[in-house]
């Protein structure tokens, strides 16, 4: 056991090899989302897009859960935008997390919505439901992203419209930042839907593809293997059902070790 970290008014123990990092701020969007920032390990690097297990001792033991890093790979901090479930093992006591606590985190990131993992290609699609946008909010304040990408198309479908608004503050905050922004330019096209309420952009972002509703919006041609490059994060239907349509325009699912025309990962959940 490493020495015990102080927090509010009692002292936790710290399991061996892993970081115990201090939150700096939280941010809650509705009942059910929240976002939180904390330090980083000065040794710890990870690619954006990549997953780490973040956890807290609760009672005696840790819990972890897969989480997003959904700060860029340059970030000083690191930044997750989490679920709150509340009899989850680890997000009932997560969503009560304030500046100055302790988070725990294993050293090893992992993930396959990486750039590495696509062949090149000028347009990127990074099709997300729900908590599924965290990998995209780190990749698309990368600036690797635009190095290799002429466009990149941002999708966001949640079931009601105060469920985008981390979407819509990361661009904006990409809007303000002053590197950011000069590289980004008019290269980042954010799309968000709803399903559950009225707004101007409604649907499954599934249903706007078959229907061809997503392309025409955003003035696009019709997915194409030779251009067209995809990164799909939400829930296991979600992803299926994608799945089957970017394989149906052509294109083929690739990993780390296979790069190919795009790749999938289940948003975390719990
Ligand atoms: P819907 O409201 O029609 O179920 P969830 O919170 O259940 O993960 O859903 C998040 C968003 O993903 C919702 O807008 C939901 O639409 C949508 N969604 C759920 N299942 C699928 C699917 N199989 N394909 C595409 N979108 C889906």
């Amino acid at each position: 056991m490493n020495a015990p970290a102080k927090t509010e008014d009692f002292a936790i123990k710290i399991p061996d090899g892993v970081y115990a990092e201090t939150v700096l701020s939280v941010e809650h969007y509705t009942d059910h989302l929240f976002r939180f920032r904390m330090t980083r390990p000065a040794g710890f690097r990870f690619r954006s897009g990549e997953f780490a297990m973040i956890g807290l001792m609760v009672g005696e033991k840790p819990i972890y859960r897969a989480y997003s890093i959904a700060s860029p790979a340059w970030d000083e901090e690191l930044e997750f935008f989490s679920i709150k479930v509340p009899d989850g093992p680890l997000t009932s006591h997560l969503q009560a997390i304030k500046p100055g606590d302790t988070v725990l985190m294993r050293k090893k990131p992992t993930g396959t919505l990486v750039l590495d993992a696509l062949t090149p290609g000028k347009r990127l699609y990074m099709f997300s439901t729900g908590t599924g946008i965290a990998p995209f909010a780190s990749l698309i304040r990368d600036p690797e992203t635009y190095e290799k990408f002429e466009e990149v198309i941002l999708t966001h479908t949640c079931r009601d419209v105060a469920e985008l608004k981390y979407g819509f503050d990361l661009v904006e905050e990409i809007r303000n930042h002053e590197f950011l922004n000069e590289i980004v330019g008019d290269k980042l096209k954010h799309y968000a839907t709803v399903t559950r309420e009225d707004y101007p952009f409604k649907g499954r972002i599934t249903t706007l593809i078959e229907n061809g509703k997503l392309f025409a919006d955003l003035g696009v041609p019709a997915l194409d293997p030779e251009i067209d490059r995809g990164m799909i994060c939400g829930s296991s239907a979600m992803l299926k059902d994608t799945k089957e349509l970017l394989e149906k325009a052509g294109l083929n699912e690739g990993a780390n070790n296979k790069p190919a025309e795009f790749v999938i990962e289940r948003a975390f959940v719990g």
